[in-house]
């Protein structure tokens, strides 16, 4: 993978959506995309994550911030890992902005080379970003930094889910081909290697169309209620033919860093 294409492309597109064409978030604009931002897989995810009082957190690939933003609004001492300067000030900004600029530190580094002494942190968390990673040496970077029973928590695209290939390969932006690994078993199996554990949910099979009222015409009640009826249908079909799962668009995967 070309990271220094990744990097570039991201210091260009420095936005909370990841694509092109937004304008600058605000700490006014962060409510509102915490609340896109706030969608099952990332309920399931935080649920993962346990209470978060006291605890410190490792986001790799935090972008402009969002997430690392909530998380410390929930009691965590957050460590915000990314590659590009811009998407880091912009969420310093944001930080002090929304009152946890304290408990959130912008650190500019490669999740293949973490500026941090081994078992810091009691969790690590990731969106959509190990995709962008050289994975073997992330997961164990990853682990290293981990406290013995510790937990990893990493929402991530997969390759397979049929309208979000059609996206990727007509609709998306060119260069995140060069830049991109979307999660297969492949990947799956180098979680599991890394932590000699993998616990996997599976996310949106139709409930992919809801994301038009994200990324598409942004309209935050149509999202919400088409998510919860897709979701709802998503749900109901994973459970009578597990199979279905396989076409997942979003994966949320948990590993434990044995004590
Ligand atoms: C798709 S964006 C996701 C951002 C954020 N997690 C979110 O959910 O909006 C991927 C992020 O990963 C960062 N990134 C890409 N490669 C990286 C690497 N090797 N190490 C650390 N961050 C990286 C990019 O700069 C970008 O901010």
């Amino acid at each position: 993978m070309d990271s220094d294409a990744g990097q570039s492309y991201w210091d260009r597109h420095a936005t909370a959506s990841n694509l092109p064409g937004e304008e600058t978030l605000t700490a006014e604009g962060w409510k509102e995309a915490i609340a896109f931002y706030m969608t099952p897989e990332q309920s399931a995810a935080y649920d993962a994550m346990g209470p978060l009082p006291t605890l410190r957190v490792i986001e790799i690939g935090c972008g402009v911030g969002v997430n690392a933003i909530n998380l410390a609004g929930r009691g965590a001492t957050v460590a915000a890992v990314d590659v590009s300067h811009r998407r880091l000030r912009t969420l310093r900004r944001l930080a002090v902005e929304t009152g946890v600029g304290e408990r959130v530190w912008a650190v500019c580094a490669r999740a293949e080379q973490l500026p941090f002494r081994r078992e810091v942190f009691d969790r690590a968390y990731s969106k959509s970003s190990l995709i962008h990673t050289d994975l073997p040496t992330a997961a164990m970077e990853c682990r290293r930094v981990l406290k013995p029973g510790g937990r990893g928590v990493f929402c991530e695209p997969t390759a397979w889910n049929p309208p979000a290939r059609v996206y990727r390969r007509w609709l998306g932006p060119k260069e995140w081909r060069e830049i991109t690994r979307y999660f297969t078993r492949a990947e799956e199996k180098t979680l599991a290697a890394a932590f000699g554990n993998l616990a996997v949910s599976s996310f949106y099979l139709f409930a992919f169309a809801a994301f038009f009222w994200q990324f598409g015409r942004r309209n935050l009640k149509r999202f919400r209620r088409w998510l919860a009826w897709l979701h709802g249908l998503d749900r109901v079909l994973f459970a009578v033919c597990p199979l279905l799962r396989r076409w997942a668009w979003f994966r949320v995967y948990v590993v434990d860093k044995k004590a």
